[in-house]
């Protein structure tokens, strides 16, 4: 898709129901993410999630996926040696379904990046902020916003691609540097909060389905003034893929 210039539509998705009618809607990619312990469990961050619970999500989410990529959060410290990152790929792809599992983190990363896709795993790399280095970050703040923090973000990226990883996500970055490294990287790069110069976008599920009580403010309410949530969803994918959303309002720079 981002050889032939189309957007790519990601969201994130935990149960089969919701599944059927994302893809029904139309999106390209299904995340599991680890956002879950957020929105499903109730927790303040997702630290608290587990490698079984992970696994299950994606594999009520695989049971449901036709054609749609699915891509499952490695959780909190299931990568913190080669070994660990190995077994927990290895749980998320054969428990799960998943066809690519995702790791957050820069330079400390890369050579467990390198040693899962040397193993055949497709690994997803997320830079920006990272939710589940939140206690060190001292909250969810925009990152890259000076010049050296944005250099270190970009030479993360070309490095984490140069190791194998498949995709990247971008959370939470000027929507300027998000554009320049979507153009100089050859993998397609994921925005959240990252403005509309990506290769695609990803919202959490229940943001834009309005279920947020404080939803963060590059998400948008799709669901608002629409008659279900099918049409919530096709609406989202329309604006993906025409580079609607995100709009100004949803946008840092
Ligand atoms: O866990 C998640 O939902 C994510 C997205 C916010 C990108 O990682």
């Amino acid at each position: 898709m981002k050889a032939r210039g189309e957007r790519i539509a990601c969201l994130t998705c935990y149960d089969a129901s919701f599944a059927r009618l994302l893809e029904a809607a139309g999106v390209d990619v299904l995340l599991v993410g680890d956002s879950l312990g957020m929105v499903l469990q109730g927790h303040a961050t997702t630290l608290p999630v587990t490698l079984k619970q992970m696994a299950y999500h994606c594999a009520c989410v695989a049971r449901a996926r036709q054609r749609a990529l699915i891509v499952a959060d490695l959780p909190f410290l299931s990568y913190a040696t080669p070994e660990r990152a190995l077994d927990a790929a290895a749980r998320l792809m054969q428990e799960g379904g998943a066809q690519v599992v995702k790791l957050e983190g820069g330079a400390p990363v890369v050579e467990t990046a390198r040693l899962l896709a040397a193993q055949g795993v497709a690994v997803c790399a997320h830079l920006g902020l990272l939710p589940q280095s939140v206690n060190r970050l001292g909250g969810y703040r925009y990152q890259g916003r000076d010049p050296a923090s944005a250099e270190t973000i970009r030479r993360d990226a070309l490095a984490l691609q140069e190791a194998g990883a498949v995709l990247l996500v971008l959370e939470c970055v000027p929507a300027e540097l998000a554009r320049q490294i979507s153009q100089s990287l050859s993998i397609p790069v994921i925005g959240i909060g990252a403005g509309n110069g990506c290769d695609g976008q990803v919202l959490v599920l229940h943001d834009m389905l309005g279920l947020n009580p404080r939803p963060p403010g590059f998400s948008k309410d799709f669901l608002a003034g629409r008659p279900g949530l099918e049409a919530a969803v096709r609406a989202y994918v329309e604006e993906v893929r025409s580079g609607a959303f995100p709009g100004p309002d949803q946008t840092s720079y």
